[in-house]
């Protein structure tokens, strides 16, 4: 991929919040299931191009916490398609030395995905061509909490003092605790906003917004969403001129 005027090199973790399965069934008159299924092939097509771009981190948003509102039916049908597609891209998984890792409440899965999950995690855990991470019943002010309440009863019990508390400690606390900072957030469908993904992880992310729905969102697009952030001059808090010297 050839990019000119490039201030950033490939993004090393690229999140992405999937949205817009169900408006892109709607548009096509079909139903929402279809939408997810269709979604699935883009999840593919992008886990294939992120290996090409030599992507080492790539962090999809699948399923979060509010998620769990949803018809019964609906989220059924994700389950087993999450399942399924775990299945039949296993071998895929393995063939491109692609880690599974996942992040989000697993207890709250129902069992079966559980167990495909954790055998495919098990299974693919020395891969180290790319990290995969799903954030399945995922939530980032949840992910907060569960630090806070950790390290409160580590304080509690004489483990650490409080003063001791800084950023690496609550980094490995975290789910993402094998996980550098956030490069890159896409999202998908125009919406802009970050819905409860990764709000610690993302302190430093760019951010890219597309229109598309994410059942349309091509190797294409994900080129667009890099070319835009290559050109993208990272401060990080400091000044242009600092960064030169
Ligand atoms: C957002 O579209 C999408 C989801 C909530 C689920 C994403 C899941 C998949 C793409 C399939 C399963 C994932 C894997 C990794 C196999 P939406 O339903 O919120 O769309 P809408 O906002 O248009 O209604």
């Amino acid at each position: 991929m050839m990019i000119s005027d490039s201030k950033n090199d490939m993004p090393k973790h690229l999140a992405i919040i999937m949205d817009g399965n169900g408006r892109w069934a709607e548009k096509k008159g079909k139903n929402r299931i279809q939408g997810h299924s269709h979604g699935v092939k883009a999840v593919q097509k992008v886990v294939e191009e992120a290996v090409q771009l030599n992507i080492q981190y790539l962090t999809l948003y699948a399923f979060s916490t509010e998620n769990w509102s949803r018809p019964q039916e609906e989220i059924g049908v994700l389950m087993k398609l999450l399942v399924s597609t775990l299945k039949s891209e296993f071998q895929k998984l393995l063939k491109n030395r692609i880690k599974l890792n996942v992040i989000g409440n697993m207890h709250e899965l129902p069992a079966f995905v559980q167990k495909e999950l954790e055998y495919v995690v098990e299974h693919t855990q020395d891969n180290n061509e790319m990290t995969l991470t799903l954030a399945l019943s995922y939530g980032g002010r949840e992910e907060l909490s569960n630090v806070f309440k950790q390290l409160a009863t580590k304080v509690k019990n004489n483990i650490i003092s409080p003063e001791k508390i800084d950023q690496s400690i609550i980094n490995e606390h975290l789910y993402t605790q094998n996980l550098p900072d956030v490069d890159l957030l896409i999202r998908t469908s125009g919406e802009k906003r970050i819905s409860n993904f990764l709000l610690w992880q993302i302190a430093y992310a760019e951010l890219y917004f597309s229109k598309v729905l994410w059942p349309d969102f091509t190797k294409k697009h994900l080129h667009k969403a890099i070319t835009s952030y290559k050109k993208r001059e990272r401060r990080f808090g400091k000044t242009s001129k600092q960064l030169l010297g």
